[in-house]
């Protein structure tokens, strides 16, 4: 079998891609890399917003053609297999096989089912499935829950992945001893709401840490660097900044999607936090670690926003002064609360804020990345850039970064480098050695890669 998997969506996507993959690979296919190539295709599918649902949609309509040519298997995964409409869409694009976000392990049974393949169960044995490392990877993720037990009214990942499984601990650290033991050198731990770590539908349970605790315990692994997402404000305890704080290896970078500044916005998404609850966590985050990366979601246009609301967003924006922000106009989703309820804004108004919150946070990027010029930052170097002669990483704070190659640096690994230049969206460094001297560049870089070396200024 040659397999092609191809994934939407976020990181918990990303890493259940791997898994379903290296099952794959467990039972003799070949993964590759394109559709023709290809005798089996599987979609990882997202059903957060409807673009991501468009684009499986259009996908499943070209890939109806090539089955209509050639003999080929198509699945879908994910998300959007859970829901009816991805179901109804399976129907009419003569999907082969369907696996929800809890029934990736049936992959072997539906590969061997002679008919159309079903799975929609949320299956216990998932939870303690420690997928293999990587190969030849330095970054990894690692699933320490699942699903969610909050309501955001917007949001149809609590009907799309259930109620919230957090993992077992041991599960969890031998997940990541094998990780170590193939290389990779920055974890980032994932679930959606990773702060509620160990709390599932309300009930602490016996024998699992919090997660602050649980970050001292990864943090003290060996592991180079831990990152985590995502965080619910309502789960964040200031424990979780100390911890951050007192370990070396966990990155000062903090994910907290706030959604909305306006309280009155945040009660019709049922965010169960106020501004002033989330500015709290930001000064709490700010106490233990005064030089922190911070970073959130932002959804502008949910039904009944009006002006104020949003001139209350942005001023938000400016009082945390975020590093980052992932912005998004709402979409509403089949299925939700707020869908039911509530009448979506005109496609302008909320086009409009949206741009000019992206304006906002260019403003606030820009600045925020202009202070690091001239400091010394650990960069996690992927490989080569676009640009040949350039390798591609990104910072503790996760700013995508590039690097001249230098003598005795040409591939991955981790680095210390000077910033020399910031862009909103990219930073540009020098490599260092340990007394803080560059590094001699590679001799004979191209003349393309060689005019991106000079000083750029910021947009
Ligand atoms: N419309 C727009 N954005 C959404 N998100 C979740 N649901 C919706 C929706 N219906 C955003 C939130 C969340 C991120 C993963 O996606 O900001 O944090
Ligand atoms: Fe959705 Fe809210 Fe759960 Fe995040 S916390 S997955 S936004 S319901």
């Amino acid at each position: 079998m040659k397999a092609h998997l191809i994934t939407y969506g976020c990181q918990m996507n990303e890493y259940d891609t791997h898994l379903v993959e290296s099952q794959l690979v467990s039972f003799g296919a070949d993964i590759v890399q394109g559709v023709d190539e290809a005798d089996f295709i599987l979609i990882n599918t997202c059903a957060v917003r409807g673009k991501p649902v468009e684009k499986v949609r259009s996908l499943l309509g070209d890939l109806r053609k090539v089955k209509a040519q050639r003999p080929l298997v198509v699945g879908m995964m994910g998300c959007l297999a859970q829901l009816d409409e991805g179901q109804q869409m399976a129907r009419k694009f003569g999907v082969d096989m369907l696996l929800g976000p809890g029934s990736l392990l049936d992959i072997g049974k539906a590969l061997e089912s002679n008919e159309r393949f079903w799975g929609l169960a949320f299956r216990d044995e998932l939870h303690d499935h420690v997928p293999p490392p990587p190969v030849g990877k330095l970054q990894a993720h690692l699933t320490i829950m699942r699903g969610c037990d909050h309501h955001c009214t917007y949001c149809i990942v609590p009907t799309t992945r259930g109620p919230q499984v957090s993992r077992h601990p041991d599960d969890i650290l031998r997940e990541l001893d094998s990780l170590l033991a193939a290389g990779v050198q920055e974890v980032t731990l994932l679930g959606q709401n990773v702060n509620a770590y160990g709390v599932d539908q309300g009930a602490r349970l016996g024998g699992y840490p919090s997660f602050a605790n649980l970050l001292r315990l990864v943090g003290r692994s060996g592991v180079r660097r831990v990152k985590f997402t995502t965080s619910h404000p309502m789960n964040f305890t200031e424990d979780v900044a100390a911890a951050m704080a007192e370990t070396p290896a966990i990155c000062e970078y903090v994910h907290l999607p706030v959604q909305s500044g306006s309280s009155r916005v945040l009660r019709r998404m049922a965010r169960e936090y106020t501004r002033e609850d989330y500015l709290r966590h930001v000064a709490d985050i700010r106490k233990h670690l005064p030089h922190a990366v911070l970073a959130t979601d932002i959804i502008v246009g949910f039904p009944g926003e009006t002006e104020e609301d949003f001139q209350e967003t942005l001023s938000l924006y400016d009082e945390v002064g975020f590093d980052s922000a992932y912005m998004f106009a709402y979409s509403p989703r089949p299925g939700t609360p707020s869908y039911k309820h509530f009448d979506d804004l005109p496609r302008e108004v909320k086009t409009e804020r949206l741009a000019r919150l992206i304006a906002r946070q260019k403003e606030w990027s820009a600045r925020k990345n202009a202070a690091k010029v001239g400091t010394v930052q650990e960069l996690l170097l992927r490989g080569d850039a676009h640009d040949s002669g350039f390798l591609e990483g990104h910072t503790r704070g996760n700013h995508p970064t590039v690097v001249p190659k230098a003598v005795g640096v040409t591939g991955p690994g981790v680095h210390r480098a000077r910033i020399e230049h910031a862009t909103p969206h990219m930073m540009y460094a020098r490599l260092i050695d340990a007394q803080g001297n560059d590094l001699p560049e590679l001799p004979n870089l191209n003349p393309e890669a060689a005019a991106l070396s000079a000083p750029l200024t910021l947009a």
